[in-house]
């Protein structure tokens, strides 16, 4: 597993909290921002964007992952999350699966808020015995 710089984890946090800054969540009022870290140092970044049909909404993770795969990667190796919660926020379970296709249990998730970052998990913890690509023929 490769750990963010310090440098590498201010920028996403950052890039993560202006995404968030740009969240379409008029529905639910809870703002999201991800940031994702590709192989070659590039930082690909998302917000939640929420439709008047409720479930036709889009977590922050998936944006991200949209602007990913646009710029051409193919592998995450670090996700930070940012909103403001009353505990540390973490992808649902659905954003879980969707980093799974492209990253490893061992690929570090942070969560943080406007102020600080308030944990780290590895996809693993997450999503433990997990399915993936590896899984079909
Ligand atoms: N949301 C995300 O964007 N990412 C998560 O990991 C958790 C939930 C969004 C979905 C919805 O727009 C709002 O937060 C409330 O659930």
């Amino acid at each position: 597993m490769i750990e963010p710089t310090p440098a590498q984890m201010d920028e996403l946090v950052a890039a993560a909290r202006a995404a968030r800054d740009r969240a379409y969540a008029p529905y639910s009022g809870f703002a999201v921002g991800a940031a994702l870290l590709d192989e070659q140092g590039r930082i690909h970044a998302g917000c939640n964007v929420e439709n008047a049909a409720y479930p036709q909404s889009q977590c922050a993770e998936a944006s991200a992952i949209g602007n990913l795969i646009v710029a051409g990667s193919r592998r995450i190796t670090a996700v930070v999350v940012v909103g403001v919660a009353p505990e540390p926020l973490t992808p649902c379970g659905g954003c879980r699966q969707r980093l799974r296709e492209f990253a490893t249990g061992a690929t570090p998730v942070w969560s943080a808020d406007l102020h600080q970052v308030q944990g780290r998990f590895t996809l693993g913890q997450l999503l433990p015995e997990s399915f993936g690509p590896h899984q079909l023929p």
